[in-house]
């Protein structure tokens, strides 16, 4: 059996070739932690080196990655961004009955590309005006994006997490509560929203991306670049330009930094950017 050091040491190697998510120091009980839950998941009965080895073979990636993924995130997070989403970006779109196509690069749960969309929703009800709005969110963890293409949550009634200016009801459905009391209810993101948005698998480590040049009108990449080295921030965001427009929006998380992108955008609010050069690698 190997030391608890190697055997950990190994496991930031795979995480690092599949995800690219570098684990820091100090991580061994989240590691050990995880690896009994990976063991528990798989219902593999060998050892965990032995796990390891299918892992590198190919088998169990699926939940070798869901089991190393942080999920963490809530509905309108970082709410300033949805608010810049509302009053900068939106009205423009509407105004002119133009498109907009929004692309979310981690979307865990669902919260936040359902935040976008029901940003969305209130511009056009405040201009009283529509237009075509398409969302794409993507994950590399197949256990959120089904979580998210079901778009059911837990809601409690004294919970702070919708802006006064959002209106929950009007985007939420309830649901029959089963075994919640009276303070947190079920509610299900309404069909109208849900088919404003698709949720697919993809990989940031990706060597590309599967969208065309300049697809979208505005990114959001929140929360996730912390789990890379800085090279590979780097790189990532470099991948995600290529499918931003010219003057198109890049949303980043409050500890995130736009990295060479500086040079190429404008920073219009916090961590907030807008394309302003075409970026020659
Ligand atoms: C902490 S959550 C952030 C969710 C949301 N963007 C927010 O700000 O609330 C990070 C998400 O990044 C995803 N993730 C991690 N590595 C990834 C990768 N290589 N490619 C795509 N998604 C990844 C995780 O599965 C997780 O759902």
């Amino acid at each position: 059996m190997s030391s608890p050091i190697t055997l950990h040491n190994r496991v930031k190697e795979i995480l690092y070739s599949i995800t690219g998510i570098t684990l820091t120091q100090n991580k061994d009980i989240m590691i050990a932690n995880r690896l009994h839950k990976l063991q528990r998941d798989t219902n593999f009965t060998g050892s965990i080196e032995k796990l390891l080895d299918r892992i590198e073979e190919g088998s169990y990636v699926k939940e070798f990655i869901n089991s190393f993924t942080t999920n963490k995130t809530h509905f309108f997070r970082e709410d300033f961004h949805f608010v810049d989403l509302r009053d900068r970006v939106l009205p423009d779109f509407i105004k002119q009955s133009k498109e907009i196509k929004m692309y979310c690069s981690a979307s865990s749960t669902g919260e936040e590309p359902y935040s976008m969309a029901m940003t969305a929703l209130c511009a056009q009800e405040a201009l009283k005006q529509k237009t075509k709005v398409s969302i794409i969110a993507t994950d590399i963890d197949t256990n959120v994006l089904q979580y998210a293409a079901n778009g059911v949550y837990r809601y409690s009634k004294s919970s702070k997490e919708f802006p006064e200016w959002i209106k929950p009801q009007k985007y939420f459905q309830k649901r029959v509560k089963k075994n919640f009391n009276d303070e947190e209810i079920l509610i299900k993101i309404k069909t109208e929203i849900q088919k404003m948005l698709t949720f697919q698998i993809m990989n940031l480590n990706d060597s590309s991306y599967p969208f065309l040049e300049e697809e979208f009108d505005v990114i959001f990449c929140r929360n996730v670049l912390i789990y890379f080295s800085n090279e590979d921030q780097n790189n990532i965001l470099k991948k995600l330009f290529i499918h931003l427009k010219m003057g198109g929006t890049l949303y980043l998380g409050h500890s995130e930094n736009p990295h060479d992108l500086g040079d190429y955008t404008k920073r219009v609010g916090q961590n907030i950017f807008i394309k302003t050069k075409e970026l020659t690698w």
